[in-house]
Order: C-alpha cells, then sequence, then structure tokens
C-alpha cells in the first residue's frame, strides 16, 4: 500500500498537543511575545516602508504579525508552514487581529514561490535536513532583506535526534543542526546579499536548550546589494 500522508505523519510539529496549545496562546496574545520575535520586527522597524510585502517563512501560526503590527512596521504580512494543524491554528485565531485567513497557507519550502520585498524565517532551517536549497529559494524571493535565527557555530555539525517532547506514544526525529558560519556567509553573498550577524538578545550568545539539545542562537541580516 502506498500513500502521501508520510510527511505530516513524521512531523514533529503535527504531534505535540502543548506547542498547538502555546501557538494558540501566542495567536489569542495570551503567551508571551517571543524575544526573537520581538528582536526581529525591531531589524525591520527602519528597513520596511509602507506597501512592503513580508513572507515569514515555516510561520507556525503566523503570531509573528502580532510583533510587526505592536511596532508599527507597515508590513503586508503572508506566511507559510508545511505543518497543516498549526496553519489551521492561525486561519482560526489571527483574523480576529485583523491577518486574514488566506494570508496563511500550508505550503513546504519546498514548493514555496514568489516575491516579498522581506522575507523572515525563525528558528526553521536548523530543524531541517540542511539549509542550502530552502535558503537559497528564499533568497531569491526576497527583493530587499531575509532575516534569519538559526544555530549557528564554527564548524558546522549535523544530528538527528529523538525529541522526548511529543504527544504520549509518539516516536519520532528532528534535525538539530549547527550550520557554519563563514560557510552560510559565503553562501548569501552568492545571491548578492550583504550578511551581517546579529547577537541573539535571548540568549546572549550562549547555548540553549530547546527539547534538551544545545542550540546556538545568532540572527543574519542579510540585504540585498
Ligand atoms: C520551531 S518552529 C518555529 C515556528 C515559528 N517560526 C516561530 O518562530 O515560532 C519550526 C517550524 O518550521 C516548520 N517547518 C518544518 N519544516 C518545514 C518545511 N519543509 N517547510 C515549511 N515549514 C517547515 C514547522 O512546521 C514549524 O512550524
Amino acid at each position: 500500500m502506498i500513500r502521501d500522508d508520510g510527511w505530516a505523519r513524521h512531523c514533529i510539529w503535527e504531534h505535540s498537543r502543548t506547542v498547538h496549545e502555546l501557538y494558540r496562546r501566542r495567536c489569542r496574545r495570551e503567551a508571551e511575545e517571543m524575544t526573537a520575535h520581538a528582536q526581529a520586527a525591531e531589524l525591520l522597524l527602519d528597513r520596511v516602508v509602507v506597501g512592503d510585502t513580508l513572507l515569514d517563512a515555516g510561520c507556525g501560526s503566523g503570531y509573528f504579525y502580532h510583533s510587526l503590527v505592536a511596532r508599527n512596521v507597515p508590513a503586508q504580512y503572508w506566511g507559510f508552514d508545511a505543518a497543516p494543524s498549526l496553519v489551521e491554528i492561525g486561519r482560526a485565531e489571527m483574523p480576529a487581529f485583523g491577518l486574514p485567513a488566506e494570508r496563511l497557507q500550508t505550503m513546504r519550502l519546498e514548493d514555496v514561490d514568489g516575491e516579498f520585498d522581506h522575507v523572515v524565517c525563525i528558528n526553521v532551517l536548523s530543524n531541517i535536513d540542511n539549509y542550502h536549497r530552502p535558503l537559497e529559494r528564499l533568497l531569491r524571493m526576497a527583493r530587499k532583506t531575509v532575516i534569519l535565527r538559526e544555530s549557528l557555530t564554527d564548524g558546522a555539525s549535523y544530528s538527528y535526534v529523538r525529541d522526548d517532547y511529543l504527544d504520549e506514544g509518539v516516536e519520532l526525529n528532528v534535525h538539530v543542526n549547527h550550520y557554519d558560519r563563514a560557510e552560510i556567509t559565503e553562501f548569501i553573498r552568492r545571491y548578492e546579499f550583504t550578511p551581517q550577524f546579529i547577537e541573539d538578545r535571548r540568549s546572549g550568545g550562549r547555548p540553549e536548550l530547546v527539547i534538551g539539545y544545545p542550540h546556538h542562537w545568532a540572527f543574519v541580516l542579510a540585504e540585498r546589494i
């Protein structure tokens, strides 16, 4: 028997009630704003002009929209995520705050295309198998800026680990990758952007445990030459 539901069945983000509840509370503004989202919105503040479009790649349920609105960043927000259940949460909750449901799409990095002034991708690429193809897509889609927040180190390392924080009985693995700063710099330059590393405010440059594994968070602000 062949099936086509393998991606969702094996996706950790489809199998955590805790994450679903947290993302719903973030959409409802009942949970604290993520420091990373605050920092990304501040980076955008001086760079977004009225009418600019912004794509949030791997948006979860689209609550980064709140961080933009709270700071009067005048971007037209679009978000997509591969996990249908997370997008459904955003589509149900975000219209009450002014974001039309169709601005949130279920889509994978592998499938997305389009043109946006700004693209952000926060806490996504470190947890997928590699960054080259998806980051190339994001850089090609962005007219002005790409902002990433990922686990970056001097020297890359890749691991595929059990996520022990999922719903009972679910046994799934996820990538926890740390990408090489020099390599990602060189890669971004090839697409005619100037990358700049910015210290992550939340972790202050120190490793942070996520699902029990250290992540070395840093921001990359890439501006088109
Ligand atoms: C750690 S969450 C981060 C969510 C959100 N960016 C945030 O900052 O809260 C990682 C997200 O990446 C999404 N994701 C994983 N692989 C993806 C892919 N291939 N295409 C699009 N989204 C993906 C997951 O569904 C999940 O919502």
